[in-house]
């Protein structure tokens, strides 16, 4: 086992049980998508690690693209107007698109997405997330049909997710120290 970070607090998921994770969800999506045309979409840059690992967990043919949005606000807290930044370069008309996020928290830019990936005609449309934070009171706004696993409402880096774009590079998921990001 490698030595913890000093940023970090503690670790939620290790590398082991995120393999174990990722390849289940693989699996799933093996048997769901037999015989379609599935295009998995990541968000840059946060789902590019997920993105990685999933791609190879799933035993079926598929084409991967990418998009980049940068949202409108505070940064901190997402405000549901996004911008894109960087879109597709693949036409996704009558195609199964599988869009690949790292984390869910309200999900508003998720579903600002969503509207606009359905505006071009998809043959279907759903969410891969490796994580859904789970926020007291506060409903997701959108459903995603795979999910990683859940994780408390407290900042986590690691697996893609970073803190001012530092972390993402460790390999397990972790809860950040309070006093580094306060
Ligand atoms: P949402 O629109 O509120 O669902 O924002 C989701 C995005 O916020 C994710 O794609 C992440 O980039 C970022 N995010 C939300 N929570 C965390 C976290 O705990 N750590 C790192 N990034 C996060
Ligand atoms: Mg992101």
């Amino acid at each position: 086992m490698e030595a913890l970070h000093p940023d970090i607090d503690h670790v939620l998921f290790s590398k082991e049980e995120i393999a174990q994770i990722v390849q289940r969800m693989g699996s799933e999506i093996a048997r769901d998508y037999q015989g379609k045309d599935l295009v998995l979409i990541a968000v840059l840059r946060g789902a590019v690690v997920f993105m990685g690992d999933l791609m190879r967990a799933i035993d079926a043919p598929l084409a991967i693209d990418f998009m980049a949005v940068s949202s409108y606000g505070d940064g901190a807290k997402s405000s549901g107007i996004v911008r894109i930044v960087k879109d597709l370069d693949m036409d996704i008309k009558g195609r199964d698109v599988l869009i690949v996020e790292d984390i869910l928290d309200s999900g508003l830019t998720l579903r600002y997405l969503m509207k606009n990936l359905a505006s071009r005609h998809p043959a279907s449309l759903e969410v891969a997330t490796f994580l859904v934070k789970d926020v007291e009171g506060k409903q997701a706004a959108i459903d995603p049909k795979y999910v990683g696993t859940h994780c408390p409402d407290d900042f986590v880096v690691g697996y893609g997710l970073d803190f001012a774009e530092r972390y993402r590079n460790l390999p397990y998921v972790g809860v950040l120290k309070p006093e580094v990001y306060s």
